[in-house]
């Protein structure tokens, strides 16, 4: 049996003078990664509610919103109307997990944490029972382009397999320097959803790069 498995591209990797043939290119996503940066919770900033708006007009695609800020209790509700599908907060900035993923879901979205590198899985164990989807970073998160932490993979795996004793299966997102040459790797410990930025806006064919990315994740 195939794995299933979605392919998410992050813009934070596209050509932002040409945003709109970009986003063109990669109709054949499952998710589209939006990385929100705020200068505070990582060393840079990225884009914002305005141009997510922008970016919901143009595509049919789910947003995937990636929240890297200090005050996600401030600013989710501005990103769900703008027109987020999921939105992914870290647990380092959250003061109250629990109580952010209740907000997120009464306005009918999807609500994902996510755990940076130094972060254990431990972390996030007691949101898996409401949680739609866990986000593991391989990379510190900030930038496109760095290289993927192999000793994020027992971490991908212990989630996986608490998400298994519950009964549960949020998906299991990797970010970070997820490439032709590291994807399999993170499918097999468990992960079936795939945030590629450089990878893929970096591709002369991003529909190619995209299929072969897939394939790979499917085959392990
Ligand atoms: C990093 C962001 C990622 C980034 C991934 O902080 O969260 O989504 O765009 O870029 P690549 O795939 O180039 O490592
Ligand atoms: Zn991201």
């Amino acid at each position: 049996m195939t794995k299933t498995v979605n392919i998410a591209p992050s813009i934070l990797s596209a050509d932002f003078m040409h945003l709109g043939a970009d986003l063109n290119d990669i109709e054949e996503a499952d998710l589209l990664h939006y990385d929100v940066m705020d200068g505070h919770f990582v060393p840079n900033i990225s884009f914002g509610p305005g141009i997510l708006k922008q970016v919901r007009a143009h595509t049919e695609l789910l947003l995937d919103v990636h929240l890297m800020v200090t005050n996600p209790e401030e600013v989710i509700d501005t990103y769900i109307e703008s027109g987020a599908d999921i939105v992914t907060f870290h647990v380092e900035a959250a003061e109250d997990p629990a109580k952010l993923i209740d907000r997120i879901h009464a306005k009918g979205v999807s609500a994902g944490i996510s755990l940076s590198p130094d972060t254990p899985a431990e972390a996030i164990l007691p949101y898996l029972a409401d949680i739609d989807l866990v986000l593991v970073m391989t990379v510190y998160p900030g930038f496109g382009g760095q290289a993927f932490i192999d000793a994020m993979l027992p971490k991908i795996q212990a989630i996986g397999e608490a998400c298994a004793a519950l009964g549960r299966s949020p998906m299991i997102e990797v970010d970070g320097g997820i490439a032709p040459d590291t994807i399999a790797r993170a499918s097999a410990a468990g992960a079936d959803t795939f945030v590629a930025g450089s990878a893929i806006f970096g591709a002369a064919d991003k529909g190619a790069r995209m299929a072969e990315l897939r394939r790979l994740a499917e085959g392990i």
